[in-house]
């Protein structure tokens, strides 16, 4: 069955590439900012129904619905111990350190009034007095442009008292991170923000219910957040028709790796990955038969081997039946030349790194994984070991306080389910045992 591509006139963001300016003036010629007044007189129910029948999930890689989330949020202001009302927060997370991911950054980069324009409509649905945007320190110069596009949105009259002239009072604040993947996770977001270490906090209570200062909020993705106009703007069941069932809408798909064309793109979800790379990356170095297996939602979900994925749909279910998932829809495209052992343990070093060390099966685990992983890269592991890491990997999945520690053990659990040939292979040849061909031979 053939694919409907998603066509231009379909397309959100339509300055991805920066072939025009991201300046406020440019964002508006291009729709931005276009009688956001309306929007905010749809009303905060109207609204949130909206984003609910448009079938919005989050786009920060957990895929939680948008709309049901914002729903969390109380419509009456809760209360201080004095009795005065306490403010509400949408908090906007551009931490974007999962890698692989960088759909974010090209939002900032050209797009910034997309999020800015949807911080202010989405904090007034769910009844928000201001945004905090946390961006991760790496990004210095989208810093730079999301503040002065921030500063010219408030010249504007489009933020502040009266924002866009819809008598609501609305204030967005661009704060910057320091470079700790764990910020990325909302409760330690939050923490940071508040001035304090970095570290998850256990769940619930969940942010609508205690989150910055302890009071009410959302936490959202910048894709989630910058999609919200234009889905108003079209109507929820324009944004509905692409994709399928609990998979709805459209998707900046970020492909890396082993194509001939790397490239940030926005289709429509449930894009089949074969069209995906075809279409829009040229195909795989050196043809499809070189290709080994893909991490098809940045680091934290486990791989798929090559014969698997060709003809499975990029959404959430689709993946998800592979035993992966959509993640942040950051394709890392692995071809045969690469040393997938390798590549796994470089993951794993990777979180042993970013743990924030607070609970013990992850600050233990990660490290224990990854030098375990170094001994299947080198051959100097058991065939045993094999078993014991899987065994370990299970014992940190779901028993840490967020989901780092699940992030470090599925790649684990990815490379033995799909390569443990080869992971046996590299051992018993290391051990002088010679490759199984020889094995067989001998025997
Ligand atoms: P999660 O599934 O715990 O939560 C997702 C969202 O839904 C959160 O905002 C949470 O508050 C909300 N939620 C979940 N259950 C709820 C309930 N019962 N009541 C109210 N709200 C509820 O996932 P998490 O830890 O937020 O995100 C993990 C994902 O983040 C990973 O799958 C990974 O793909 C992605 N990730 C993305 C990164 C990036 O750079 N964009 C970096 C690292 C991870
Ligand atoms: Fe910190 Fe890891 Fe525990 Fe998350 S799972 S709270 S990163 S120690």
């Amino acid at each position: 069955m053939s694919f409907d591509f998603l066509q231009d006139k379909d397309r959100i963001f339509t300055n991805v590439y920066g072939f025009q300016n991201w300046g406020l003036k440019a964002a508006q010629a291009r729709g931005d900012w276009d009688k956001t007044k309306d929007l905010i007189a749809l009303g905060n129910d109207k609204i949130i129904d909206e984003i609910k029948a448009s079938g919005l999930r989050g786009r920060g890689g957990a895929g939680f619905p948008t709309g049901l989330k914002w729903s969390f949020m109380p419509k009456e202001a809760p209360k201080d111990a004095k009795g005065n009302p306490r403010p509400s927060f949408l908090v906007i997370n551009a931490d974007e350190s999962e890698p692989g991911s960088c759909k974010d950054r090209e939002i900032i980069r050209h797009d910034p009034h997309k999020l800015i324009e949807g911080a202010l409509v989405a904090g007034f649905a769910m009844r928000a007095r201001a945004a905090y945007i946390y961006i991760r320190g790496e990004y210095i110069r989208e810093a730079e442009t999301l503040q002065a596009a921030v500063e010219e949105a408030y010249a504007a009259g489009l933020l502040g008292k009266n924002a866009a002239k819809s008598g609501y009072d609305f204030d967005v604040f661009v704060h910057r991170g320091a470079g700790a993947y764990i910020c990325g996770e909302e409760t330690a977001m939050i923490e940071s923000l508040e001035g304090k270490k970095g570290q998850p906090r256990l769940k619930p209570p969940f942010p609508a219910g205690a989150g910055l200062y302890g009071c009410p909020t959302t936490v959202n993705n910048v894709e989630s957040i910058a999609v919200v106009p234009t889905i108003l703007r079209r109507g929820a069941s324009w944004f509905n028709g692409f994709g399928r069932e609990n998979n709805h809408g459209t998707k900046l798909f970020q492909i890396s790796g082993h194509v001939d064309k790397p490239c940030v793109v926005e289709e429509a979800m449930s894009i089949p990955f074969k069209d995906l790379i075809e279409k829009h990356c040229g195909g795989i170095t050196g043809g499809w038969d070189n290709l080994l297996a893909v991490i098809p939602g940045g680091s934290s979900v486990p791989l798929i081997p090559a014969e698997q994925i060709m003809d499975a749909p990029m959404d959430f279910d689709g993946l998800k039946d592979l035993g992966s998932g959509l993640g942040t829809a950051a394709v890392i495209v692995m071809d045969k030349s690469t040393d997938i052992i390798q590549a796994i343990s470089r993951i794993s070093y990777f979180y042993k790194h970013e743990s924030c060390g607070q609970c013990t099966p992850c600050r233990e685990g990660t490290g224990w994984m990854w030098r375990v992983m170094e001994k299947m890269r080198t051959g100097d592991a058991d065939i045993g070991d094999i078993d014991t890491l899987f065994e370990v990997t299970k014992q940190v999945e779901g028993h840490t306080i967020c989901a780092l520690g699940d992030a470090a053990a599925w790649p684990i659990q990815g490379l033995i389910r799909h390569f443990r040939p080869e992971m046996e292979r590299r051992i018993r040849e290391r051990q002088g045992g010679g490759s199984d061909a020889m094995m067989e031979a001998a025997e």
